[in-house]
């Protein structure tokens, strides 16, 4: 058994070697190397759309940190771009020209992916040829929920009145868009599949602002559908619900063979409300990072204790932060693997 499988195999519910660890935003500004490829390209979107650049930033993490996984350099937003809603960014963050009615939402289209978003299946197929093996390709898309804040708030939101004026006045025309981004998503992640990526990512940063109901109308349905479509593809399918302690036993329910779990709640709490049939991933707190080396690997040890060496990939709790100095990222994934526990 080897670095080359053991996320995989922790996935599934297999035993490793030890505990695998892939990072949350693990190519991004932290990285010196990272920030000399943005400088090289002419902004953000660019990167994303130049399959060679975000190969190269997609593979730098994986030798300087030692992690078990890459993750394909990109962003949840660059299909939403294709469904006809303008997209750029901003030193703000993301700006997107709002759409909110059932006319504009009728409008929006669902891209042929391999037509309309070559460049991402293209840098998929450079980056399984560059790391050759060594380990799995993470692909990813947004979770329905979270894109639609995207679409209705034309940015990230604050309070989300407008996702929720939308959701609570006009439900139906909310269905409407929910179900039109995930047949967008569904086909967005069967052709990153096709494509090389071995497991995909739902991530949904911002469902933790529904209460369970609204969750189990407006989020979960669709998360399900999305899961139970691509599952006849055989790449496991983790589901991130940022802040979603609250609905993690509702989301252990959706098919998902992994859950991201946040910082804000144990390992073990989580596995208690998810039952036993599901991988956990997570949770050290993004910011433990700032940390001088011995506390994290207190830290660390704590998230592995919680864990109890039962499927478990080890991750942060949310992406890894700008400020964070490298080696502290470096010293981490050296932590994880000498500690990690044999699953049973
Ligand atoms: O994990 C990885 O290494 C892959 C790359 C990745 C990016 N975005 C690159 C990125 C992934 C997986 C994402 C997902 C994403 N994008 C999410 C979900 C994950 C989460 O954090 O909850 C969300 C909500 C977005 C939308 C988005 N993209 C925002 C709000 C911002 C601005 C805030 C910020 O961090 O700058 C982005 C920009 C973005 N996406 C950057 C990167 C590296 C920074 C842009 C830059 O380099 O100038």
């Amino acid at each position: 058994m080897s670095r080359a499988d053991r996320f995989l195999r922790a996935l599934r519910g297999q035993p490793v070697d030890t505990t695998p660890i892939w990072i949350m935003r693990q190519a991004g500004r932290y990285l010196p190397e990272y920030r000399a490829t943005r400088a090289r390209a002419r902004d953000f979107l660019t990167l994303c759309k130049t399959p060679e650049l975000a190969c190269e930033v997609t593979v730098q993490p994986i030798e300087r940190l030692g992690v078990d996984a890459a993750i394909l350099f990109s962003d949840i937003l660059i299909p939403i771009e294709k469904m006809g809603v303008p997209l750029t960014f901003t030193d703000e963050g993301p700006r997107l020209e709002p759409v909110r009615d059932a006319a504009g939402i009728a409008a929006l289209r669902v891209p042929d992916p391999e037509a309309e978003l070559p460049y991402v299946m293209e840098a998929i197929r450079l980056v399984r040829r560059a790391l050759d093996g060594k380990v799995p390709l993470i692909g990813f898309a947004g979770a329905p929920f979270t894109l639609l804040t995207y679409v209705v708030e034309g940015h990230t939101g604050k309070q989300f009145a407008e996702t929720k004026r939308l959701l609570f006045t006009a439900g139906e025309t909310a269905h409407a868009l929910l179900q039109k981004i995930t047949d967008s998503t569904v086909a967005y992640l069967s052709a990153q599949i096709a494509a090389g990526a071995q497991v995909v990512q739902l991530f949904d940063s911002w469902v933790g602002q529904l209460g369970p109901d609204d969750f189990r109308a407006f989020a979960a349905p669709y998360v399900r559908q999305a899961i139970a479509r691509l599952k006849p593809l055989g790449a496991p399918v983790i589901y991130f619900a940022n802040d979603g302690s609250t609905l993690l036993a509702d989301a252990a329910g959706l098919g998902a063979d992994a859950l991201g779990v946040d910082w804000r709640l144990p390992l073990d709490e989580a596995r208690a409300r998810t039952g036993a049939d599901v991988t956990l991933q997570g949770n050290l707190d993004p910011c433990a990072l700032f940390a001088p080396v011995a506390e994290i690997e207190r830290r660390a040890a704590d998230v592995l204790k919680r864990a109890g060496g039962r499927r478990h990939v080890f991750n942060l709790g949310h992406g890894i932060l700008p400020p964070t100095p490298p080696e502290h990222a470096e010293a981490l994934v050296e932590i994880v693997h000498r500690l990690g526990v044999a699953a049973s």
